[in-house]
């Protein structure tokens, strides 16, 4: 096999949001001894066991917590669950990106104003929780596979976006949206550092044979990046370590391009590259 280049996305791995909430985690329970964090911290399970290791530990059952700190990941988290933490008397220190506070902020005030709160995203995906939850009673949520009849006949319409959606699906929805409403007040909450991997990686794909996505199997933005390859039609892998790697993806390839979620940390990915070095040099632990 000759040598194979690896072409790897400056923006590959850990974001601001993400490095400033694992900084957060790794203080308070230097601390503390031990520190809970309301869900995962971030959605990469290698990270989370090493965070586990120093007494970061994830939990949703709150009766669980009584004296130790409890960190709100950058994700955040519904209102009501909030006041009810507060009530209860914990100490929180909240790590929600200011991004993910700042796409909250504007679907309250889209809700005070009185629009429907539309919010693009994936329903399932916390970060979406907690906006609906600023977004009023009525707020609904919509993915790119979204019934435009739901829509019709609303009169004021409010969007804010996932901070890790794509901005095609923004995009499209907006212009198709428009035909539709009287009114339509949006907020571009995508944030800048998922704007400019997906660009990045989306170049890069363009000019490979292979593309490898690493992160969390249950990461939307990695999920995302995965996406976008495919629909591009150049052979993509999503994976989370460099052990799923398989040496026959590398079979007559010469180009491979390589991009990370914002919670893939630098470890792995330099793992994946060690690997495809071993394999594309012939090594035998393929
Ligand atoms: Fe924040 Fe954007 Fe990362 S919203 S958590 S900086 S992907």
């Amino acid at each position: 096999m000759s040598k194979i280049e690896i072409i790897k996305a400056k923006r590959a791995g850990f974001c601001f949001g993400v490095k400033r909430a694992i900084n957060i985690a790794f203080k308070i329970a230097e601390e503390s001894k031990k520190v809970f964090t309301f869900g995962p911290l971030i959605h990469n399970p290698q990270v989370i066991q090493k965070l586990i290791e120093a007494g970061v530990i994830p939990t949703e059952d709150i009766d669980k917590i009584e004296k130790e700190p409890l960190i709100i990941r950058s994700h955040g988290i519904p209102l009501d669950l909030k006041k009810k933490l507060l009530q209860k008397g914990l100490r929180i220190i909240d790590a929600t990106c200011p991004f993910v506070r700042r796409a909250q902020k504007y679907a309250q005030l889209l809700s005070e104003e009185g629009y429907q709160v539309v919010i693009l995203g994936d329903e399932e995906h916390p970060e979406v929780k907690s906006l609906v939850s600023y977004g009023g009673e009525r707020a609904i949520v919509l993915d790119s596979e979204y019934d435009i009849k739901k829509l019709i006949n609303r009169k004021k319409l409010g969007v804010v976006v996932q901070t890790t959606q794509p901005t095609s699906f923004l995009r499209e929805f907006t212009s198709t949206v428009i035909g539709y409403v009287k009114e339509l007040k949006v907020y571009n909450t995508i944030c800048n550092s998922t704007v400019l991997r997906q660009k990045e990686t989306k170049e890069i794909a363009e000019k490979v044979d292979l593309m490898l996505i690493i992160g969390g199997k249950n990461s939307a933005n990695t999920t995302q990046l995965a996406k976008l390859c495919s629909n591009l039609s150049v052979k993509t892998y999503h994976i989370e370590t460099a052990s799923e790697l398989q040496q026959e993806w590398l079979k007559n390839i010469k180009k491979i391009g390589l991009s990370a979620g914002a919670s893939t940390p630098e470890w792995i990915i330099n793992d994946v590259i060690e690997r495809i070095r071993y394999i594309g040099g012939n090594g035998n632990n393929g």
